[in-house]
């Protein structure tokens, strides 16, 4: 033992060792390199997870967006002539002007290149005017009016249909204005225009309000009747000890409440109770079971619901 101890002195003198810290590194470099190879390694694969963007990109795909129709009164589109408007007058081209800072510009920029703040982040981007490739429906003055009464689906760009005819060309010669060059259409393809939108008649476009609005009314104009029959469901099931028909012929109380708030035909007679409820089967809380009642039961239990459902 004591001569084993002694050679492990002679070859690691340990008291020399903390002398000279050097000479640990010659005992711990082993260490040192596994822990490089280690790390090495595990960067190595993660390199997706470590160079991935902490901060999410702004740009908005507004493919997803899902805009509601805004409210419109109904208007009357005036018919038009389209050879007349067509011509880029310099008075059309001024009130084009206008109309474009006050709908266009917000998006598309003052002069048309696009980086209007309104429409910085929109995937695609709003249409740099001054570009002239890559355009969905075309530069042309027919090809851009039909942009304006559609829209440009899955885009930020809207239908402008609601905006009269004569306006819409307005814009569309102050947009031309600042391209400089652009391809015309022939008097041909501007007939075909006229025919296509029947911009020569002119039409009457109806109110519109926005789909959830218009839910929401319906849903209020229902309420009192919703609520009621909540109220007049509880009554009955309470009651579904003391008559017994109620469990042979109701399933779920509230909504066979509001299916006979709707009308009075089933008080009359057993056979019209029968009959109303038979109609709207099975989904107006009653089941079929409610044939099986005797006459004497059918009676107790319309009684009874005409008793509760005023
Ligand atoms: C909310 C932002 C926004 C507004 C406001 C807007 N646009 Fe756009 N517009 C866009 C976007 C986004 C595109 C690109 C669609 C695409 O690349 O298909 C676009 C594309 C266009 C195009 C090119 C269509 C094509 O064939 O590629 C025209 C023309 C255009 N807009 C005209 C107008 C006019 C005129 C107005 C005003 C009456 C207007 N836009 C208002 C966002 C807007």
């Amino acid at each position: 033992m004591e001569l084993n101890n002694k050679k492990i002195e002679e070859e690691i003198n340990f008291k020399n060792v903390v002398k000279t810290p050097i000479r640990w590194f010659g005992i711990i470099y082993p260490y040192f390199l596994f822990l490089i190879v280690v790390g090495g390694l595990f960067y190595v694969s993660n390199l997706n997870s470590i160079n991935e963007n902490k901060i999410k990109p702004t740009i908005i795909d507004s493919t997803r967006l899902k805009s509601e129709l805004p409210v419109r009164m109904a208007v009357r589109i005036e018919g038009v002539n389209v050879k007349e408007i067509a011509k880029p007058a310099a008075e059309l081209i001024a009130k084009g002007r206008e109309l474009y800072l006050a709908s266009c510009a917000s998006c598309h920029g003052n002069e048309g290149r696009g980086d209007g703040i309104a429409g910085a982040g929109l995937a695609p981007a709003p249409r740099n005017f001054l570009q002239k490739d890559g355009w969905t429906n075309g530069l042309t003055l027919a090809d851009m009016f039909k942009t304006l009464e559609e829209g440009i689906a899955g885009t930020g760009m809207a239908a402008y249909e609601y905006m009269p005819v004569a306006d819409r060309f307005a814009i569309i010669h102050f947009i031309h204005s600042l391209m400089g060059d652009y391809p015309e259409n022939t008097p041909d393809e501007l007939e075909q225009l006229n025919i296509k939108y029947k911009l020569a008649d002119g039409r009457i476009l109806p109110n519109q309000i926005p789909v959830e609005k218009a839910l929401k009314i319906i849903a209020e104009e229902n309420l009192p009747l919703l609520n009621k029959s909540i109220a007049y469901g509880k009554v009955i099931s309470i009651n579904q000890n003391k008559i017994e028909s109620i469990a042979k012929a109701i399933t779920k109380e509230e909504v066979a409440a509001y299916y006979l708030s709707k009308s009075d035909l089933w008080r009359r007679s057993n056979n019209d109770f029968k009959e109303y409820v038979s109609i709207g089967l099975p989904d107006n809380g009653f089941k079929a079971g409610i044939y099986l009642l005797s006459e004497e039961e059918t009676t107790q239990l319309r009684t009874f619901l005409a008793d509760v459902i005023k």
